[in-house]
C-alpha cells in the first residue's frame, strides 16, 4: 500500500499536502518502474531463436537504466518527507495491470509484446509529467529525463517491428499476445503457441 499519509515535513516552497500529492504520483511510477525492469529481465532470460544474442544483449542496460530510475524515484519521494514502498507484495496488490503475458518465446513475439509493454509506460509517464508540471518542477523534470530515456528504448524494440516504409506490425495491437502474434506474422515466423503465452492483456495500456 502506498503511504497516503501527509507528511509531517516536504521541500521547501511544497505545502505538506502536495508533497503528499507528488509523493503518491511517484509511488504509482515505482510501481510501474519496477514491474518494467522485472519484465525486462524476464524476457533476457526467456527469448529464443533467431535474434537471440542481439536481443538478450540489448535488454541488459535497460534494466539497469529502469533500476536506476526506481531509485531516484523513491529517493524523491523520500525526499518529499513519504516513505517509499518497494515491496514485491505491496507492488503486486496495488498494481492496476497483469503479469506480462509470455513465457519462453521468440525474439521478435517478446519484442512485440515489449511495445505493448512501453507504449502502456510512457502514456503512464507523461501523464505523471504533467500532473506534476504545476505542482513540483524538480519531479516533472526527474520524470521528463526518464522520458528521454524510456522513449529511446521504446523505439530500439520498434525498429525490429517497423518496415522500410516506415510501419509498424504492430500497428492498431492493444495487447501483449496481440502485439506478439502480429509481430511474428509479419516476419513470418510462427507465433508461439497456447503453451508458451498466458491470457491476453491490456495492462501494458495501464502501466
Ligand atoms: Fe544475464
Amino acid at each position: 500500500m502506498a503511504d497516503r499519509s501527509t507528511p509531517r515535513y516536504t521541500v521547501p516552497s511544497l505545502t505538506t499536502q502536495q508533497g503528499a500529492t507528488v509523493a503518491a504520483i511517484l509511488q504509482e511510477r515505482l510501481n510501474s518502474l519496477t514491474d518494467l525492469h522485472l519484465t525486462l529481465k524476464h524476457v533476457h532470460w526467456n527469448v529464443v531463436g533467431p535474434h537471440f544474442i542481439a536481443v538478450h544483449e540489448m535488454l541488459d542496460p535497460q534494466v539497469d537504466a529502469v533500476r536506476a530510475m526506481t531509485d531516484a524515484v523513491a529517493e524523491r519521494i523520500a525526499t518529499l518527507g513519504t516513505s517509499p514502498v518497494g515491496t514485491p507484495g505491496a507492488l503486486v496488490a496495488a498494481r492496476t495491470w497483469d503479469d506480462y503475458g509470455l513465457r519462453r518465446a521468440s525474439a521478435i513475439e517478446h519484442l512485440g509484446a515489449l511495445d505493448e509493454v512501453y507504449e502502456g509506460v510512457i502514456t503512464a509517464h507523461r501523464k505523471a509529467a504533467k500532473d506534476t508540471e504545476p505542482l513540483d518542477d524538480v519531479t516533472n523534470d526527474l520524470l521528463i529525463g526518464h522520458l528521454h530515456e524510456l522513449e529511446l528504448f521504446h523505439w530500439f524494440v520498434r525498429a525490429h517491428l517497423e518496415s522500410a516504409g516506415g510501419e509498424l506490425s504492430t500497428a492498431g495491437e492493444t495487447t501483449e499476445k496481440g502485439a506478439a502474434r502480429k509481430a511474428a506474422a509479419a516476419t513470418g515466423s510462427a507465433a508461439s503457441g497456447s503453451s508458451r503465452t498466458r491470457t491476453t492483456t491490456t495492462a501494458a495500456k495501464k502501466k
